[in-house]
């Protein structure tokens, strides 16, 4: 398959007159190892929550755009993130997640400890020239910004507070780092990873898609979608909590107490963070390519620590999570046929409308990043 440049002119074109990206930015699998290269293994990638692994022997395991990797918390308390790969022969020495003080590869037993030192590797004694105590498993490079948690397969580049910089400096008030994850959900969905994250920025179809869920209590303004570098963007508007009739099961967040109880704001850091402020709550969405056409789903939801002492707390937080599958469904129906037409040879891609302006923003930063203009690629 061939790509052209020019298949994004119209998209480049100012918004009044843009229309979207073709369609095989979203249906072909040279496309997604572009954006692998380009993206994923060059930016910082969201990877979870710090309370998801709180204790000295936690560890979380996890394979993210064809890549494990192993978060471990060791007794020190600090968190590493380590490619999850024996150094032997490369079996993964971790599953899921779970406590330990050691982890044994499954194969031939080599033995590493939490901060990825090889501790045993038996009867390698005749190996010239081989001394465990040297080897360590390659490292990832990791940080943390307000309790999340943040891979970069980069050696070397920009510092997570530098790629995240207009995120923190426009939603650090949501404190993120003082909530803790209420509600996980993770689920496949049947669309390219991008058509999730430009779905949530698309407030275009909330009035209409949405009209009986969160369509009805929502309102926004043009003027508050404000642009950042490299097709991120911060936006503030009016909405109700994820709950039926938009209000607050718990309590407003302390630190949200003079805001007003339909504050709402969203914020996207390509490639795969999009995070969500609520008077109650804030709220991650990550997208994972499982393929060009398949993508891993995974929303936190977290709230304020002291409304995790409530009595009834697991309830309510049940309300929040069956509301929260409600509207998922709504939009996955919609970008589950989308997907197809992505892939018909008969697509055309339509004109957007100007209320469209976060995805034609995510857009243009995305073929800058991928379909670079000065560069005929094919
Ligand atoms: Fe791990 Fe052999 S692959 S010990």
């Amino acid at each position: 398959m061939t790509f052209d440049n020019k298949d994004f002119d119209l998209l480049r074109k100012d918004l009044e007159h843009a229309s979207h990206a073709p369609g095989y930015i979203y249906s072909s699998p040279e496309v997604l190892k572009r954006e692998i290269e380009e993206y994923f293994m060059r930016d910082w990638l969201y990877v979870g929550r710090v309370e998801e692994i709180p204790n000295p022997g936690d560890y979380l395991a996890m394979r993210i755009v064809d890549e494990p990797i192993l978060l471990a918390r060791a007794a020190d308390g600090t968190i590493g993130a380590f490619y999850n790969m024996c150094l032997h022969r490369g079996v993964e020495i971790a599953q899921g997640s779970g406590n330990t003080r050691t982890f044994k590869c499954p194969y031939h037993g080599w033995a590493y400890d939490l901060k990825g030192n090889l501790r045993g590797a038996a009867h390698m004694e005749d190996a010239a020239g081989f001394t465990p105590r040297n080897c360590k498993l390659r490292e990832v490079r990791f940080d943390t910004w307000k309790g999340n948690m943040f891979v970069s397969f980069a050696k070397e580049g920009p510092g997570l507070l530098e790629q995240i910089g207009a995120l923190d400096q426009d939603f650090a008030f949501l404190q993120m780092e003082n909530c803790r994850l209420g509600n996980k959900v993770v689920m496949e969905l049947g669309c390219n990873w991008k058509l999730v994250h430009e779905n949530v920025m698309d407030f275009y179809h909330v009035p209409v898609l949405h009209a009986k869920t969160l369509g009805t209590y929502f309102e926004w303004k043009d003027e508050d979608v404000k642009l950042n570098a490299n097709g991120g963007m911060s936006i503030w508007y009016e909405n109700g909590t994820q709950t039926p009739d938009g209000k607050t099961l718990f309590a407003r967040m302390p630190w949200l107490k003079d805001r007003d109880p339909t504050f709402a704001c969203t914020g996207f850091m390509p490639p795969n963070f999009s995070l969500f402020g609520r008077i109650d709550n804030a709220r991650v969405v990550v997208a994972w390519p499982i393929s060009e056409s398949r993508s891993l789903v995974i929303f936190y939801q977290l709230f304020p620590e002291e409304v995790f002492a409530m009595p009834d707390f697991t309830e309510r937080l049940e309300v929040y999570r069956e509301y929260s599958k409600v509207v998922i469904g709504e939009d996955q129906s919609m970008i589950e046929s989308m997907q197809k037409a992505m892939g018909s040879r008969n697509f055309v891609p339509g004109r957007m409308c100007t209320q469209e302006k976060p995805l034609h923003h995510f857009l243009n930063g995305y073929a800058r990043r991928i379909f670079p203009i000065h560069e005929e690629r094919a």
